[in-house]
């Protein structure tokens, strides 16, 4: 079992993977840990499996939300980003996220990249002046159709997603989408690869078949945006904006630069089902019309309710990653997150199920078998890996198991299927766990010592297969894992899984601790 890295014998293969950036209006919830820490997983994995990686998350600072969020705080819109985007900032710390680069649209580089985009588009003639009337949604910085309109409470006029509409007239530069029906419909059949799931492709494929309308793309009455190059009355429309910032990132618009060069397009963009057409339609139509290559894949997961709730302000039902990681500890909120809803499903955040899973999954089933078999090793083996004598069926199949699991991991995690991933790592788990019942050295320490050795050997190996596996969704439980093994960072990379990378007999190990403490309800604990 090779890693990519080695098996190329080349330079590391890049991937650039990004989050949607944040709106600064609003706290963190786990809706937004979530999108992040998927990616996180996926750039963890990919540095394991020897890629060179760019991970990219970040705040959207701009628009007409964020000018009414900081009007309301009585403070100016720049004063305003500068305190929320750090709340988003600070996720990293909270949720250990292991980004590269941090954007806000409210820095200078990212002004230049926009306004070279935007010249580029133009150039080319796909921009043009007139002037727009029509309904527009502050909250989701989107224009609507009035057929797409829904009735509400005293004549208000609501979006399909709920949000309020308000009435715009003003003039406005137009990007002509209507001309990228075509094309885009020929990129989706061309790249049938770049929406994911495939149930997202055919909802934006059918949309883009029902023809698309000129986009505008510029807004003169505010102006807490990026200035229009050569009319500065505009200021440009906030998902332009937001959306060229994984350009920016890599230093666009200097495309000679090595970033560009080595990262660009795109290998994933991870958002939310919700913005879904931002990502699918404008995007690549942008792109195209500048001639710049589009990002590879798009994958849009699904929303998060809590207890079955909608997750909402006036609820007050959001959970802060602060306090889901205060509450079930760091590891056991990442594991949960991915491994309870197949990632682009709807799911249910609910205190009965985190704690089901961390006492079942994580106490249980790795964590006492990794409690037991070292307390055995440190017991009986004098604290050092023990020396295994010849390998029986039974010992061969767990190895085998635990050799391949890199392969069926990898396949899961790169089509984004966290769950089936960590189902297969605690199906070594449980084919351990089974090993030791069978095996039962504690009955060998007396009968067959050496035999004993074996058995304990093969599960120490076992251990160290799901040791390194876990590591992206649980980085601190796997240091945990693999220091009681005596791993140094050397043998932690998914070139070290398999034979090759196995565990020296005689290695001493240093005294076993626990890895997962159970949940405990707080009245029960006191
Ligand atoms: N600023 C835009 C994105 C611009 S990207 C060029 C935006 N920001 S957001 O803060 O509103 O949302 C960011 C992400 O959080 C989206 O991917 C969205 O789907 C995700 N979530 C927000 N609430 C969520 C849940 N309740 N559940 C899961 N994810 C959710 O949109």
């Amino acid at each position: 079992m090779k890693c990519r890295f080695e098996s190329t014998m080349s330079a590391p293969k890049a991937f650039y993977i990004t989050t949607p950036i944040y709106y600064v209006n609003d706290v963190p919830h786990i809706g937004h840990a979530y999108t992040t820490l998927a990616c996180d997983v996926l750039a963890r994995f990919k540095r394991l499996d020897g890629f060179d990686v760019k991970f990219l998350t970040g705040t959207d600072e701009h628009g007409q939300k964020v000018e009414k969020a900081a009007a309301l705080a009585g403070v100016t819109p720049q004063q305003f980003t500068d305190r929320v985007s750090k709340n988003f900032f600070d996720l990293r710390e909270t949720m250990n996220f292991s980004t590269d680069d941090f954007i806000r649209t409210t820095e200078p580089r990212h002004a230049a990249a926009c306004q070279a985009l935007w010249k580029r588009m133009e150039e080319k003639g796909h921009i043009y002046l007139g002037s727009y009337a029509g309904w527009y949604a502050v909250r989701d910085e989107a224009f609507y159709d009035e057929d797409e309109l829904t009735a509400g409470p005293n004549g208000k006029k609501i979006a399909p997603t709920g949000a309020e509409c308000e009435w715009v007239e003003e003039p406005s530069y137009f990007f002509r989408l209507s001309a990228w029906a075509e094309p885009l419909l020929e990129f989706y059949a061309a790249h049938p690869d770049f929406i994911a799931p495939a149930s997202r492709r055919n909802e934006v494929v059918s949309f883009v078949k029902g023809g698309l309308r000129d986009l505008s793309i510029s807004r003169t009455t505010f102006d807490w945006g990026v200035p229009v190059p050569g009319d500065e009355d505009h200021i440009m429309y906030v998902w332009l904006d937001a959306l060229t910032n994984y350009i920016t990132a890599v230093g666009y618009p200097d495309t000679e630069n090595e970033q560009y060069k080595r990262y660009w397009p795109a290998d994933l963009h991870v958002i939310g089902k919700d913005i879904l057409r931002f990502h699918t339609v404008y995007w690549p139509a942008f792109l195209l019309a500048a001639g710049l290559p589009t990002p590879k894949r798009v994958f849009a997961h699904g929303w998060w309710t809590i207890e079955g709730q909608k997750m909402s302000k006036s609820l007050g039902n959001a959970v802060a990653p602060d306090h889901l990681v205060t509450t079930y500890g760091l590891d056991a909120s990442r594991y949960f997150l991915l491994r309870e809803v197949p990632f682009g499903n709807d799911g249910d955040f609910s205190h009965a199920s985190i704690v089901h899973r961390t006492n079942g999954d994580l106490a249980n089933d790795l964590g006492n078998l990794v409690q037991r078999v070292l307390s055995m090793i440190a017991k009986n083996c004098g604290g050092v890996v023990p020396t295994p004598g010849a390998f029986s069926d039974a010992d061969k199949a767990l190895l085998a198991t635990a050799h391949g699991m890199l392969d069926r991991v990898r396949a899961e995690f790169d089509v984004l299927a966290f769950h089936k991933g960590l189902e297969a790592i605690w199906g070594l788990c449980g084919d351990a766990n089974r090993y030791v019942d069978e095996q039962a050295p504690w009955t060998l320490r007396k009968t067959d010592p050496a035999r004993m050795a074996t058995v304990l050997y093969v599960l120490a190996e076992a251990i160290r297969h799901i040791g390194i596996l876990v590591q992206p969704v649980m980085p601190e439980a796997s240091i945990k894992i693999l220091d009681q093994l005596a791993l140094g960072p050397e043998a932690r990379g998914f070139g070290a899984l398999g034979p090759e990378g196995a565990l020296a007999a005689g290695t001493a190990l240093p005294a076993p601790s626990g890895v997962f403490p159970r949940y405990v309800e707080p009245e029960a604990a006191s």
